[in-house]
């Protein structure tokens, strides 16, 4: 007997102790095993055997019971100490996120315009034939619809293919003077180096009464927004078409890599094309119903400001998430 609670107070682990627990009282233990000599007991002895057997019995169980208490406490303070976590200490390299390049290109222009007294507004990103083409002096089967590869929806509907239908939905809700810019994004069914389906517009319009605004105030206007955004770089402007402008023009900028000594960035002209732009054409006007204005307006993408301004050399790279690009803007 002696032997067995020795064994027992000497268990080092819950298992070796759960071994003694069926070695003793499991249903071949010796415990059960004398018991079950208890018939050929002669019968004056049955009671002093039965009641020896009993206490032996009590005496184990309390030796088992007092053991696993103790081992399942050790087996507790050492997870705990395993699993300790010490709040005091203090990870003084927290590291925070940055905004990506669309983004602050994106503000940056946006605050050079609302610091010229432009509005700010927002269109819906799904958008009609109306006012994504119709209204912008684009008919129906006009080949100069086939510029930009729409994304058409089953009922007719259309991811907007660039910004200049908040230029209508602005005119339809307002009165002259309108001085606005409408950043957003825009898709268009086109994916290769230099074009992404998906990508970020800022358009601007300027509408007054007839004569009041004219292709010099454009160009004066972008001639000092590409100087903000760029420094010292030339500027100059090219004869262009679009259906809402007339005359229409594209502006390009010296080569910012360059300085307009030619490089594979601009194709070896020492140009790089950034905007386009016009004078508002009377047709847009006729179909937002204003008679005797006159307007410009012009739209750009903010993707290619961004990759000019940071000399990011990849537009896809743009999309990607890669923390090793993101982390520089910090
Ligand atoms: N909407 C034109 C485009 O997406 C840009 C533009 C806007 C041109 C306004 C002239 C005037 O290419």
């Amino acid at each position: 007997m002696k032997e067995w609670l020795d064994k027992i107070s000497n268990a080092d682990s819950l298992e070796v102790l759960e071994n003694l627990r069926i070695e003793t009282l499991g249903k071949k233990g010796i415990i059960p095993a004398q018991f079950a000599k208890m018939k050929d007991i002669p019968g004056p002895e049955k009671k002093a055997f039965a009641e020896n057997l009993n206490t032996q019995k009590t005496q184990i169980t309390e030796a088992l019971e007092a053991k696993k208490e103790i081992l399942e406490q050790q087996a507790l303070e050492e997870k705990l100490k395993e699993e300790k976590i010490d709040v005091t200490k203090f990870n003084n390299e927290l590291t925070c996120g940055a905004a990506h390049p669309v983004s602050l290109t994106m503000d940056r222009i946006i605050q050079y315009f609302q610091n010229l007294n432009f509005a700010v507004e927002e269109g819906p990103l799904v958008e009609d034939d109306f006012h994504n083409f119709e209204a912008l002096n684009l008919p129906k089967y006009h080949p100069a619809r086939d510029m930009q590869d729409t994304f058409y929806n089953k009922d007719y509907t259309l991811l907007r293919t660039h910004t200049s239908p908040v230029q209508i939905r602005t005119m339809l809700s307002q009165q002259t003077p309108i001085r606005m810019i409408a950043p957003g994004t825009v898709f268009r069914r086109d994916f290769d180096l230099t074009h992404t389906p998906m990508f970020h517009q800022i358009e601007a319009l300027v509408v007054d009464d007839a004569d009041k605004i004219s292709f010099a105030n454009l160009k004066h206007v972008l001639v000092e927004f590409l100087h903000h955004m760029f420094g010292d770089v030339d500027v100059r402007f090219r004869p262009s078409f679009f259906p809402f402008t007339e005359p229409s023009a594209e502006v390009d900028i010296s080569c910012v890599f360059c300085k307009g000594d030619g490089c594979r960035v601009c194709s070896h002209t020492g140009w790089l094309e950034v905007l386009g732009c016009g004078v508002v054409d009377q047709n847009v006007f006729k179909a937002v119903g204003y008679e005797n204005k006159s307007g410009y307006a012009f739209g750009l993408g903010v993707e290619r400001f961004a990759m000019l301004i940071h000399n990011i050399g990849d537009l896809r790279s743009l999309f990607e998430s890669d923390l090793r690009l993101l982390g520089q803007f910090k």
